[in-house]
């Protein structure tokens, strides 16, 4: 499968380009630090300045954490979820660490694909 990178909306002069990149990309917030064996809250929205739509047959119906190459958790979405109505789907995932870890988020629309986040790396004491 095809996996969209995250650009930098600053840097695109399109509007329509800048909403159709933005409102697929998954952003990881999490805190820099965390502690071994201490639950760990990593929020992961997707869009950040434009929201994606509901549809029955364009929505997002996925959004994945991975540490590097290993999935740790998947949230899954039906069509109607978010309202039928355009939004910023979150989901909070709480994980355990035991060392450094390189958080990515992906993102599936049914219509545009796979998205990607940037990396976010934590470290873990
Ligand atoms: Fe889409």
């Amino acid at each position: 499968m095809k996996i969209n990178r995250y650009q930098d909306i600053s840097e695109i002069d399109r509007e329509a380009k800048k909403d159709y990149i933005d409102r697929h990309s998954a952003f990881v917030h999490c805190e820099a630090n965390a502690t071994a064996g201490e639950k760990f809250k990593v929020k992961v929205q997707v869009g950040d300045e434009y929201k994606h739509p509901d549809d029955a047959d364009h929505y997002i119906s996925y959004v994945q954490l991975w540490n590097g190459e290993k999935m740790l958790a998947q949230a899954t979405f039906i069509e109607g979820a978010m309202g039928n109505a355009p939004a910023n789907l979150e989901v909070d995932f709480y994980i355990v660490p035991s060392k450094n870890m390189k958080l990515i988020a992906h993102a599936y629309c049914t219509k545009h694909g796979l998205w990607q986040s940037n990396e976010v790396a934590v470290e873990v004491k």
